[in-house]
């Protein structure tokens, strides 16, 4: 192998251009020319290619988002999408490519394997929503971003003893919420796996009013039913049964923006080393992650498959801590 691309695609996340410092620089001492797709499978489709040196990877390892750009590509999903990706591939001699993604992106990278191309998945997602990863780039640092709003919103809270319902993102999976949660002291967790009634959500707040707390925090994934607008509407209307005044916040992309956290970092140029060492030994058709605690490789496949609801025992500390 003498040519490898490499491409950002679906959300972005911190550390993603860690991943791509290091699939860059290790290509290269591996004796490899490679190329930068820009803009995920729609640059690919459209063959927006960009030569990458080492130089050109340069001061980017603490920098957000992703150098190349990134997107969501409703046409890779189809078979003629992917036809036009292979022959870019084939017409600039690439021998095989690294995707830096989430769920979504390495699902369309099973369906280049699955045509036979060879290609090496690296699991990056702020949601850790990805089958098989404990946790995926992103994650950490969005989780500090997001614990970082919530202390800050906490001394608002107590100064004019207010509850707040802080949303965080999180389609369909509830991970952020449920670590930021335990982490910011949350009153309530809300998450999309665990059924809730915003009437206990209520009851709780009422409780901590009861108790005689300055502040009550309640935290929800986006993905849940009762997210924040929903549940704060709900509970405004309530007034008189919880005590606090609410006020909702959602936090959005903030949490995806921003530099990388030391463990992002190296979670980041481990993983993508490793899927560069991977590719040039010929192995093709997994993603790395960190899996029990070791970068590992994983079946593209498994990327297909939900991920899992969260541990019912860490559903239960959150219950437990929140009194
Ligand atoms: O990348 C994952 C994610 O941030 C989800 O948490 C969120 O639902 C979604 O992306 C938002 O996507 P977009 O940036 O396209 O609005």
């Amino acid at each position: 192998m003498k040519r490898i691309a490499v491409l950002t695609s679906g959300g972005d996340a911190p550390g993603m251009n860690a991943a791509l410092r290091a699939v860059v620089r290790v290509g290269v001492s591996s004796g490899l020319e490679v190329i930068g797709v820009r803009q995920g499978y729609t640059g690919l489709i459209e063959g927006q290619l960009q030569p990458l040196g080492p130089r050109d990877v340069a001061s980017i390892i603490h920098v957000g988002g992703t150098m190349l750009g990134s997107a969501r590509c409703a046409e890779f999903r189809t078979p003629e999408g992917r036809k036009c990706a292979l022959q870019v591939l084939e017409q600039n001699a690439i021998e095989g490519l690294v995707v830096i993604g989430g769920n979504g992106s390495l699902s369309g990278a099973h369906a280049l394997s699955q045509a036979g191309y060879p290609v090496v998945g690296v699991a990056s997602t702020i949601d850790n929503d990805l089958n098989g990863a404990d946790i995926t780039i992103g994650v950490d640092t969005a989780l500090n971003t997001a614990l970082e709003a919530i202390d800050r919103l906490k001394t608002t809270a107590t100064s004019h003893q207010r509850a707040f319902v802080v949303e965080v993102m999180g389609r369909s999976h509830g991970y952020l919420a449920l670590m930021v949660g335990i982490a910011g002291g949350a009153d309530v967790i809300v998450i999309p796996e665990v059924e809730s009634d915003p009437d206990n959500v209520a009851a709780a707040l009422h409780d901590a009013y009861v108790r005689g707390k300055r502040h009550a925090m309640v935290v929800v994934a986006e993905g849940a039913k009762w997210n924040a607008t929903a549940l704060a509407t709900y509970v405004t209307n309530h007034r008189d049964r919880i005590g606090f005044e609410l006020r909702a916040t959602i936090l959005g992309h903030v949490q995806r923006g921003g530099g990388p956290g030391a463990f992002d970092r190296l979670l980041a140029s481990r993983t993508a080393a490793q899927a560069v060492d991977l590719l040039a030994a010929g192995k093709s058709g997994v993603y790395t992650a960190l899996v029990k605690g070791l970068i590992s490789a994983l079946p593209l496949e498994r990327a297909l498959v939900p991920k899992p609801p969260p541990d019912p025992e860490l559903v239960r500390l959150a219950q437990r801590l929140a009194r």
